[in-house]
């Protein structure tokens, strides 16, 4: 499809909607004139599908408790099944109301109180707060940058994991902000370190559906056919997919019996939410009618990556744009023009910010 065409009919104005991202910026940034780009949700109306699906809720006009029937399974699997090769099965899924939640809930879930936990900077904020706020000890092993492109040196990260007695790794694949889809051999490198070590792996692959020219997503489920499923507590969502974010529906995804066990009675232990019907409709419908407009999506934001590089390189070529391999945000370096110093905004990081 033409991209104009595209953006015409399914681009809106999100100002003044109790938009996080548009109507925050007085709030947090002290200036409503800045133009967002720290909240991974989209100026794109969701697919026609979606739409429809929410309007027949709506109608109905009845919002009472909702349960999962098997037409959203079906939906769910078949998507997993053509997009990424996955098969899966009833038992290995469960609901939550949001991937940061769900790290939230790993943490606590499979992690005593003065345990260690680490994760690969620079990553998702909501990664260290999740180690922090529940008070466990947050281990970092930064990745490598070389001219923009993040590789994980797997020597420093073992040694991080022993140095510190470390139980859980928390993977972000594939990894904002650094845009990297990881290989399957990196992967296996990484999984390896952690099963000689007991380590748990959080594989948050919220973005797994934005990979692009050549590279292909692929699930932690999936190394080496399968080889990590027994040390993994996978979490994905078609939030970021098509745009959902707002109707707090994701899946936890778990494989070994004792681990599901462990997860189920946490969840027990904290009264367990029901499911949101809107954010059920809204998905299912989806992953059943939305192949094209994510389609569309995907070649707007490769024309978008392609243009900024361009201008870029042309009016500030001291900006080192890295190479966009997944997710749908950028990560440009713009030290170059910063005379030694940082951005300002940067200590935010542990400022108290709502959840994105
Ligand atoms: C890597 C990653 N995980 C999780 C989330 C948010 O997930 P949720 O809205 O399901 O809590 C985001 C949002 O930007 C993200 O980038």
């Amino acid at each position: 499809m033409d991209i104009e065409k595209f953006c015409k009919e399914n681009c809106v104005e999100r100002r003044g909607t109790a938009s996080l991202k548009w109507d925050s910026l007085q709030e947090i940034f002290g200036d409503a004139d800045l133009l967002p780009l720290w909240v991974a949700d989209m100026e794109i109306q969701s697919p026609p599908s979606v739409r429809d699906a929410l309007v027949k809720r709506v109608e109905h006009g009845v919002f009472g408790y909702g349960r999962m029937e098997d037409g959203y399974f079906d939906a769910f699997f078949a998507w997993q099944k053509k997009h990424h090769g996955m098969d899966l099965e009833k038992e290995n899924v469960r609901f939550a109301t949001g991937v940061v939640g769900s790290l939230y809930a790993a943490v606590k879930a499979y992690t005593s109180e003065d345990a260690s936990v680490i994760i690969c900077p620079p990553v998702y904020y909501p990664f260290y707060d999740a180690v922090l706020n529940t008070g466990r000890k947050l281990v970092t092993c930064e990745l490598d940058n070389k001219d923009g492109y993040y590789t994980l040196d797997f020597e420093k990260f073992e040694k991080e994991i022993a140095d510190n007695h470390v139980k859980m790794f928390i993977l972000c694949s594939p990894h904002n902000p650094v845009s990297r889809v990881w290989s399957e051999e990196e992967l296996d490198a990484m999984f390896d370190i952690c099963r000689r070590h007991g380590v748990l792996v959080v594989s948050d692959e919220i973005h797994q559906d934005f990979s692009y020219e050549g590279k292909k997503f692929l699930s932690s489920a999936l190394v080496k056919g399968g080889k990590y499923k027994d040390i993994l507590i996978l979490l994905n969502s078609g939030s970021k997919t098509f745009n959902l974010a707002g109707l707090i529906h994701s899946h936890v995804i778990i494989f070994d019996k004792g681990l599901m066990e462990t997860y189920d009675q946490y969840i027990k232990g904290i009264g367990s939410p029901e499911v949101n019907i809107m954010g059920v409709a809204g998905m299912e419908a989806a992953f059943r009618g939305g192949e094209e407009w994510l389609d569309n999506v995907k070649s707007l934001i490769l024309h978008n990556y392609n243009y900024m590089k361009q201008e870029f390189a042309r009016e500030l070529p001291k900006v080192i744009v890295t190479p966009l391999e997944g997710t749908y945000l950028s990560w440009t370096d713009l030290r170059g023009y910063l005379d030694g110093g940082e951005p300002p905004g940067l200590s935010r990081r542990n400022a108290v910010w709502p959840v994105t």
